[in-house]
């Protein structure tokens, strides 16, 4: 499964670029807003960071200007993937831009039907939310399930990218059912790495290692 970063904070993803955690990037307007940052200057250095697919997000609500945005969006590098809602007006753009040859996430994903129409729209990557379902007492792997299902029943080539990602449990579960990708706040990503037997064991041998007195350099 690749790991997308789900943020626009370029510390948090150099740190890890530099271990080799990160294949693509993920962002929206309120994760812009949270940079405090100008999109398009934050956006290019991500892109000067991460070789692999950057997501940036359209704000218009019609398709025309979604895919004005997404044009000029695409100009910042070449490994930008214009993201678009999950409306009518954006599947629209997404079948536009696709055919134009440029990466094209759908987001806000939130039934199986809808990642079947973006499927059809030519999407590289479908958003399924599924934190946001989870909030609401939904099973939100039981979405990124079906979709797994419905695209290897017929074939198609749309990258699942399960997003709205919260614990570290939603990457085990996301990485079992197959998804493609997972994008996950920095947090999660280092969060995968702790055990509390982990913590215990290592307690252990540090404190017998010096019991013994001897040391190793
Ligand atoms: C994905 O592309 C979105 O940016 C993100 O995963 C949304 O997550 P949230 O529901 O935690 O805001």
């Amino acid at each position: 499964m690749k790991f997308f970063v789900d943020t626009a904070d370029t510390d948090a993803i150099r740190e890890l670029q530099e271990l080799g955690m990160v294949d693509g990037v993920t962002t929206n307007p309120s994760l812009i807003m949270k940079s405090g940052r100008d999109i398009k200057e934050v956006t290019k250095e991500i892109c000067s960071i991460v070789s692999g697919p950057v997501s940036a997000e359209t704000v218009a609500l019609d398709a025309e200007g979604m895919i004005a945005e997404g044009r000029v969006l695409a100009k910042i590098a070449d490994n930008i993937t214009i993201k678009v809602p999950l409306t009518w007006d954006g599947l629209k753009a997404c079948k536009v831009l696709s055919e134009e040859g440029r990466m094209v996430n759908v987001t806000l994903c939130f039934s199986a039907n809808q990642a079947l129409l973006a499927a059809k729209a030519g999407a590289t990557f479908i958003s399924p939310f599924l934190g946001r379902l989870d909030d609401l007492n939904l099973d939100g792997m039981a979405l990124i399930r079906d979709i797994r299902t419905i695209y290897d029943n017929y074939g198609f080539e749309t990258q699942i990218l399960a997003a709205s990602i919260r614990t570290v449990n939603h990457m085990k579960e996301a990485a079992l059912i197959g998804s493609d990708v997972a994008t996950a706040p920095p947090a999660v990503i280092h969060q995968m790495a702790n055990h509390v037997l982990t913590d215990k064991g290592l307690d252990a041998f540090v404190a017998d290692w010096k019991s013994t007195g001897q040391s190793i350099l």
